[in-house]
């Protein structure tokens, strides 16, 4: 299947992802040492030293996650640099505060949507209650805060603020849109930049600033991280329709049970013919929250183009990511940000 020089693997023209088609490790390799003191900073609780909060702490961090976004900070901060200039703790504590900010978020996510499995674990409101989990959720964030104070930027300070409140209007605007059928791809790519480009775009060149990079390199790395933001999502987005729990580490689905109509869902719609019309109706009269109804939702997408469609438009966002790239100044670091892209676009979970 090859459609403007874009080859779907084979794990998505099959409707089911099982292979990683990239393996992360090699590419964020040049900051590798870095990531451990990240890891280390994490699992810190810098408020108090309360070891049930330690142990919560430990466990949300020893779960994994890919800390897609801290290398994202380390690489561009790296890869700006400028000749003479010292990689220093200042970047280490921006990949901190980002994947803090990113996990917080998660935390409250999973109230919100009333889930119980991330990254493989069971989630904090399954494992004790929905308080705990905005508690915890909110313990994150001051970290977050903390961490800001010690960078010592009021540009960066901002910066942050911004995409703090980018998460929660990209959150509004997704429950404002859930069961309706009128949203299109303009609200849907504009939830999609506050819930999810936005930190990338912190991430990809806070760092940049604090090198007192030139506005051009810092401008490339803020579209760099907007564009892979964008295409994060749309394959998250993805994920949802042709993704297993088994691999995900979440369950696949959710988003038609739960109303949240994305690029797999609009481009049906989009049709305006008969399956457009199905669709519509199974969102209408909420049968699309049973499993009989997403099911038949799921089949409607995957039959009718949903899925190719979509990976097309997340390998533009790829492409546009790649391309800012050409602005910055060549390096290892550079080439890893290429290779991440590629990364993101064929991700599995
Ligand atoms: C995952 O979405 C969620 C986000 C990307 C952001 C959620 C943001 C909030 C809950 C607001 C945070 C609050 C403050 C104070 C900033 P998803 O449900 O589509 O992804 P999933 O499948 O991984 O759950
Ligand atoms: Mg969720």
């Amino acid at each position: 299947l090859t459609n403007q020089n874009t080859v779907i693997p084979p794990a998505v023209a099959n409707k089911s992802l099982s292979k990683a088609a990239l393996d992360l490790a090699p590419i964020i390799e040049p900051v590798q040492e870095e990531l451990e003191m990240v890891g280390e900073w994490l699992e810190t609780n810098l408020i108090d030293d309360n070891p049930f909060i330690a142990e919560l702490l430990s466990q949300i961090f020893s779960a994994g996650g890919k800390r897609l976004r801290p290398a994202i900070v380390l690489l561009c901060s790296r890869a700006s640099l400028a000749d003479g200039q010292e990689f220093s703790r200042l970047h280490i504590i921006l990949a901190v505060l980002t994947e803090l900010i990113h996990t917080a978020s998660l935390v409250h996510d999973d109230v919100i949507d009333k889930a119980s499995l991330r990254r493989g674990s069971e989630t904090i409101n399954r494992r004790f209650n929905d308080r705990m989990a905005v508690l915890m959720g909110d313990l994150l964030f001051a970290q977050a805060s903390i961490c800001l104070a010690r960078i010592m930027n009021p540009v960066v300070v901002g910066i942050y603020g911004q995409v703090l409140g980018d998460l929660c209007a990209g959150e509004i605007s997704q429950m404002r849109q859930q069961f309706s059928t009128a949203v299109d791809f303009d609200g849907y790519l504009k939830k999609s930049v506050a819930k999810t480009a936005s930190l990338f775009a912190a991430g990809s060149h806070a760092g940049a600033i604090l090198n007192r990079s030139p506005n051009n390199v810092t401008d490339a790395l803020r579209e760099y991280g907007y564009n892979l933001g964008l295409c994060f999502q749309i394959i998250d987005d993805l994920l949802d329709i042709v993704g297993t729990s088994a691999v995900l580490g979440k369950e696949p689905g959710s988003d038609l049970r739960s109303g949240i109509l994305t690029a797999p869902a609009l481009y049906i719609l989009a049709g305006k013919d008969d399956q457009a019309e199905v669709l519509k109706h199974l969102v209408e009269t909420r049968e699309i929250c049973s499993s009989t109804g997403s099911e038949e939702a799921l089949k409607l997408i995957k039959e009718n183009g949903g899925v190719e469609k979509t990976w097309l438009l997340a390998n533009d966002y790829a492409r546009f990511s790649k391309e800012t790239l050409h602005k910055i100044p060549t390096s290892i670091y550079r080439d890893a940000l290429e290779s991440l892209v590629d990364y993101v676009l064929t991700r599995v979970n």
